[in-house]
């Protein structure tokens, strides 16, 4: 595998594998791999001749007083994985090579991004929106690979591909879950054991959420009730949100329907994490293997 940190050298390699007629698949990722990255990367394998993975902590997705500084990372690590599952290219930039001094371009992706964890983390969808756009600028992919966990940061990327004229498919794979549900996150690494046993009540309200319907419940206020009460039983949790939306409008639905999504944030003590399942789907299977 090749490590490469210049955005110029990315691009003129990408260049090449284009004129070579290869497929290019990017992953984006923060590093820190668990399950969830490495399905990603596998996918990407199974479907392109040549497979790029960018790690880059990117700042400006951060607020003030978000955990940029102390989000984890082990890039030798995440070299060795990547190695392993047969990456060609990993490209991992400096913050000053993709924000070089006088930088003040940035792109807003309007509505999708005023709900849910954008209402929530202002500013955080136009530094995801701003990096994932350069990262297809300078690494030009066919395809690039997104988890489902970060749903509305997948429907923001397509929002954005489609908008901008990308021509670059977008594809969004299932959450990976732990044995015991916990959708896996880098930041699932801040908790404590008691912390992380009490993490378990997103995955908890989302399947309270799957049995409501299969009861033949439609009333979102229901739903969100019964959602909150197995989130606030663990004494560590604080609800950020919990809503039931429209998969593509992500705005809260009348009448929850199958394909309705169910999506939360919460604090587990300081940890905020994040969950989602789509209504009426086996989409809540767990027991991952860890990597
Ligand atoms: O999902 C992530 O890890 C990040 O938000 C992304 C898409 C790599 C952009 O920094």
């Amino acid at each position: 595998m090749e490590i490469v940190t210049s955005p110029r050298e990315m691009q003129t390699k990408a260049e090449e594998f284009r004129r070579k007629k290869l497929s290019l698949g990017l992953v984006p990722t923060m590093g820190y791999f668990h399950e969830g990255h490495l399905s990603l990367i596998r996918r990407a394998r199974a479907d392109c001749d040549v497979v790029v993975v960018s790690l880059f902590v990117n700042p400006t997705q951060f607020g003030a007083g978000e955990d940029f500084e102390r989000y984890p990372r082990d890039i030798e690590r995440d070299e060795r994985l990547a190695t392993a599952e047969g990456v060609d290219v990993m490209f991992a930039p400096e913050a000053t090579d993709m924000y070089a001094e006088g930088y003040t371009t940035y792109v807003d992706v309007e509505r999708l991004t005023e709900v849910l964890c954008g209402a929530r983390r202002p500013g955080h969808f136009r530094g995801v929106a701003t990096v994932v756009a350069k990262l297809l600028n300078i690494c030009r992919p066919e395809v690039a690979y997104f988890g489902r966990k970060d749903y509305q940061q997948a429907q923001v990327i397509k929002r954005l591909a489609a908008d901008l004229n990308y021509g670059v498919k977008i594809e969004v794979l299932p959450i990976v879950r732990e044995a015991d549900g916990l959708a896996m996150s880098s930041r699932n690494s801040y908790l404590s054991p008691e912390e992380r046993r009490q993490a378990t009540c997103l995955y908890r309200a989302l399947a309270r959420a799957q049995a409501l319907f299969a009861e033949g419940e439609r009333r979102p206020a229901k739903f969100l009730d019964e959602m909150a009460a197995v989130a606030k039983a663990e004494p560590a949790a604080e609800i950020d949100y919990i809503e039931i939306v429209h998969p593509l409008e992500l705005t809260p639905v009348p009448k929850v329907e199958a394909g309705s999504v169910a999506a939360l944030a919460a604090f587990i003590n300081k940890t905020r994490l994040i969950d989602n399942t789509i209504i009426g789907e086996e989409d809540l299977k767990v027991g991952a293997r860890p990597c």
